[in-house]
């Protein structure tokens, strides 16, 4: 053969209209799948040849292990019965431009090595901004600017990191703070930042941290002669979706001189109804942001939306430049090279995805289905409110519903699983307060009341009454 055996254009139509057929037609009959897969460990590798093929294979074989392989091997998180966790919604919008993105392959690090990467996630975080109702300060004509990073993680990781640059001794004992309930992505990026100190704050009745207790570390870390830094809030906490006080923790924070995180992975991206806003009070106190597009934004994973309100803060500290980087257009300092927003050097093409889930559903379009899903949300708590064997185990917030038997742990153990079993629903647990909970978190793609009331049913049957 005189050159590589790669994939001709005829063929990738081919095979790609197939691929796209048989995508559809998941998405057609996904609803009729078990949630979970019925598989033990080892079970899918052990459905694969030891050995890597040496020679190249049909496309027949490769699609047919799509059946053979993928799908026994598949949590369904598109699956309407998707109660679990948070959803990851993948719309078809936005499967769509993770195609063309992929297609066209471009490697957007700098602003040269592709200019619609940059300039097109520039303009749709923008529009985010407006769209969200965020601090006009944080668009990027003015001192901030926003970015897609890979995930919630990853946007702390980076504010860690520029929150630490920016003080004048960083080999100081440094002590960042959150609160108890807060996501335990933030004390694994403060492990990889290698911060020694991690206050936990005690939170109030709503779960919310306490802005006094806030106060009250920092001013006896300062007194210890240790150096405060940075302090986490939450929108919307992973186990209940309680709401941190930002007005007064971003008060605290000022006065301290500390970088404040506002991690809203989950319920951010509910400001785009003006009714949700209120969690946001106080935001302009921020220094940062991040909420997930991936998780209730109908975005397929990856698409974490992070701004700072001081981008030279951010850039400063992650700004490293080789010559081989070097480029008319980066020292001309009209254009943003997103490379130095985040810890990677290369980057995907993901604002397509973003742009056309935006374009596709319109702000009305993201609104409605939200609203859908908070109202279900609504309906299915004050059922449980009303059941004689359940109680609501924290207040309905937005898409997310905690609720437990009232004998006690044991028996609510015995919901999860007996609901679970029947393969048509998948639900997850959490522990407030010590006591073991169950979370119905509404919002997968494809869920309609009669998947709530599905879930509904089976609960009811399998509390007893
Ligand atoms: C409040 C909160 N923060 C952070 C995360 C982590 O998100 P990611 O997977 O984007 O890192 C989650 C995930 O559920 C979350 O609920």
């Amino acid at each position: 053969m005189s050159h590589a055996p790669h994939m001709t254009a005829d063929e990738f139509r081919r095979v790609g209209h197939e691929l796209v057929e048989w995508t559809a037609a998941y998405m057609e009959r996904v609803h009729e799948l078990p949630v979970q897969p019925s598989v033990a460990p080892g079970d899918i590798r052990a459905l694969l040849p030891a050995a890597a093929p040496e020679q190249g294979e049909r496309w027949e074989a490769i699609i047919a292990d799509l059946d053979r392989v993928v799908i026994p091997g598949t949590t369904h998180w598109q699956h309407p019965g998707w109660f679990g966790y948070f959803p990851a919604n993948a719309s078809g919008p936005s499967v769509l431009g993770e195609m063309v993105a992929a297609g066209i392959g471009m490697q957007g690090m700098l602003w040269s090595t592709g200019p619609v990467c940059t300039e097109l996630e520039t303009h749709v975080m923008d529009w985010l901004v407006d769209l969200l109702a965020l601090p006009a300060a944080w668009r990027s004509d003015r001192t901030g600017g926003g970015v897609i990073q890979h995930s919630a993680s990853d946007a702390a990781l980076s504010a860690i990191v520029a929150a630490r640059y920016r003080l004048p001794d960083p080999a100081a004992e440094l002590v960042a703070y959150a609160s108890t309930e807060t996501h335990s992505s933030i004390a694994k990026d403060l492990r990889v930042a290698g911060i020694p100190h991690l206050r936990l704050i005690e939170i109030d009745d709503e779960r919310a941290m306490r802005p006094d207790r806030l106060r009250e570390a920092i001013a006896a870390d300062r007194a210890a002669g240790r150096v405060p830094f940075f302090c986490c809030a939450t929108l919307g906490t992973t186990s209940s979706l309680a709401f941190d006080p930002l007005r007064p923790i971003g008060e605290a924070c000022r006065e301290a001189g500390l970088w404040l995180h506002v991690d809203a992975a989950m319920a951010g991206v509910a400001a785009i109804c003006p009714e949700f806003r209120s969690m946001h009070d106080g935001l302009e106190l921020a220094s940062s942001y991040a909420t997930n597009a991936h998780k209730w934004l109908f975005t397929n994973f990856d698409c974490d939306l992070f701004w700072v309100a001081d981008r030279a803060a951010l850039t400063s500290a992650l700004s490293i430049l080789p010559e081989y980087l070097r480029n008319a257009a980066s020292a001309s300092g009209a254009v943003i090279d997103y490379r130095d927003w985040h810890v990677p050097l290369g980057r995907r093409f993901r604002a397509l995805k973003l742009w056309w889930v935006i374009r596709h559903y319109g702000a009305e379009g993201l609104r409605a289905a939200l609203r859908e899903d908070v109202a279900l949300a609504a309906e299915f708590a004050e059922r449980v409110r009303t059941h004689p064997s359940l109680e609501l185990a924290a207040p309905q917030r937005l898409s997310l519903v905690c609720l437990c038997h009232r004998d006690g742990d044991d028996a609510t153990r015995a919901l999860l699983t007996a609901v679970n079993a029947d393969g048509s629903v998948f639900v997850t647990h959490t522990v407030l307060d010590g006591r073991y909970i169950l979370r119905v978190s509404i919002g997968a793609l494809p869920t309609e009341r009669v998947h709530v009331d599905r879930l509904w049913d089976l609960i009811d049957r399998a509390a007893g009454r």
